[in-house]
C-alpha cells in the first residue's frame, strides 16, 4: 500500500466505530462504546445535540422517535424534537429496546456521562456537533464541558479528540476558540477549495461514495492549520470490499458500523 499521512506505512487506516459499534449495540449509547471497547476498538464517533433546558446529549437524529420509545411515553408531543424535551424527560426514555430486547433500559447519555465512559474505557473520540443551526452557542458549550472533564489539556489532546461537523461555521468557531483541537469537516469540497478549508480543518471527512484515489492524494498535498497534511476519515464503510478499496486510495481512517469487518478486510490487505 502507498504510505499515507497520519499513519505510518503498513499500519493501515485508523478504524473509527460509528456511533459506537452501532451494528451490534444501540447507536450513541454507553452500550455501543462499551461494545467497541470489548471488540478492541479505541476510536469511537458520536453526535452531540442539546435539550430544551440546555443539557448536551448524545443522539443522532433531531427527533427522539427512531431511537427511543418517546412516542409511547409522550404520545402528545409530536414531532418529538430533542430540543423540545428536558434532560430529565429524556432520561426516562428507553434508547435500547428498538435495537433489541437485551438492551431494554439503555438511556440516551448526556455528553458528560458519555465522556466519562470514553475516559474509563481509555477510548478516543470523534465528536460530531450535530445540527448546530438548532443550538446557538453549542460549540462554546461543548468546549466548556470538554474542558471541565479534562479533555482539553495539551499533550494528549490531538491524539484522542477530533471535533467534526457538516457546518463550516461550527468548525471555524471551534478552531477560533480552541486552536489546539483537531477538527474535521464533513463533506467533499472541490480540490480547488481545499486550501480554504485547510485554514480551519485538519481533516476532510468525506463519504466513501464521493472520493477517488486522486482526491485523497490531492488532499494529502495540502497542509492543515497545524502544519500537517490534511487527513481523511471516510464514512460509512460497512463492507470488506469497500474498506479495501478506500485503503488503496490511502485514506487515513475508516468510520464504520462494523469495525470487525473493516479490521478483517484491512488487516488481510
Ligand atoms: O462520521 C461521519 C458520519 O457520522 C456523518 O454522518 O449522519 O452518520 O452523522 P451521520
Ligand atoms: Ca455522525
Amino acid at each position: 500500500p502507498t504510505p499515507h499521512a497520519g499513519a505510518a506505512a503498513g499500519d493501515g487506516p485508523v478504524i473509527v466505530s460509528h456511533r459506537g459499534a452501532s451494528a451490534y449495540a444501540p447507536e450513541n449509547t454507553l452500550a455501543s462504546i462499551d461494545k467497541a471497547a470489548a471488540m478492541g476498538f479505541s476510536w469511537v464517533e458520536n453526535d452531540v445535540q442539546r435539550t430544551r433546558d440546555g443539557e448536551l446529549v448524545v443522539i443522532h437524529d433531531d427527533t427522539l422517535a427512531r431511537t427511543t420509545d418517546v412516542e409511547q411515553v409522550y404520545p402528545n408531543r409530536a414531532p418529538w424534537k430533542v430540543k423540545d424535551f428536558t434532560a430529565e424527560e429524556i432520561s426516562r426514555l428507553d434508547a435500547g429496546s428498538w435495537f433489541g430486547s437485551r438492551y431494554k433500559g439503555t438511556r440516551v447519555p448526556t455528553l458528560k456521562q458519555y465522556m466519562n465512559r470514553v475516559s474509563r474505557n481509555h477510548q478516543k473520540l470523534v465528536l460530531e456537533i450535530k445540527n448546530p443551526e438548532l443550538y446557538p452557542g453549542i460549540e462554546r458549550q461543548t468546549l466548556r464541558l470538554l474542558g471541565n472533564e479534562g479533555w482539553l489539556k495539551p499533550g494528549r489532546l490531538k491524539r484522542r479528540l477530533i471535533v467534526q461537523s457538516f457546518s463550516i461555521g461550527s468548525l471555524r468557531t471551534v478552531h477560533r476558540l480552541r486552536p489546539g483541537i483537531k477538527t474535521g469537516y464533513l463533506g467533499t469540497p472541490s480540490i480547488a477549495a481545499l486550501p480554504a478549508y485547510a485554514e480551519f480543518a485538519d481533516q476532510i471527512n468525506a463519504s466513501y461514495t464521493s472520493i477517488s484515489a486522486g482526491y485523497v492524494s490531492a488532499l494529502h498535498s495540502f497542509d492543515g492549520p497545524h502544519g500537517k497534511p490534511l487527513e481523511i476519515l471516510t464514512w460509512t464503510v460497512n463492507s470488506g470490499d469497500t474498506a479495501r478499496r478506500v485503503t488503496r486510495y490511502g485514506v487515513d481512517g475508516i468510520i464504520t458500523n462494523t469495525p470487525d469487518v473493516v479490521r478483517r478486510a484491512v488487516t488481510a490487505y
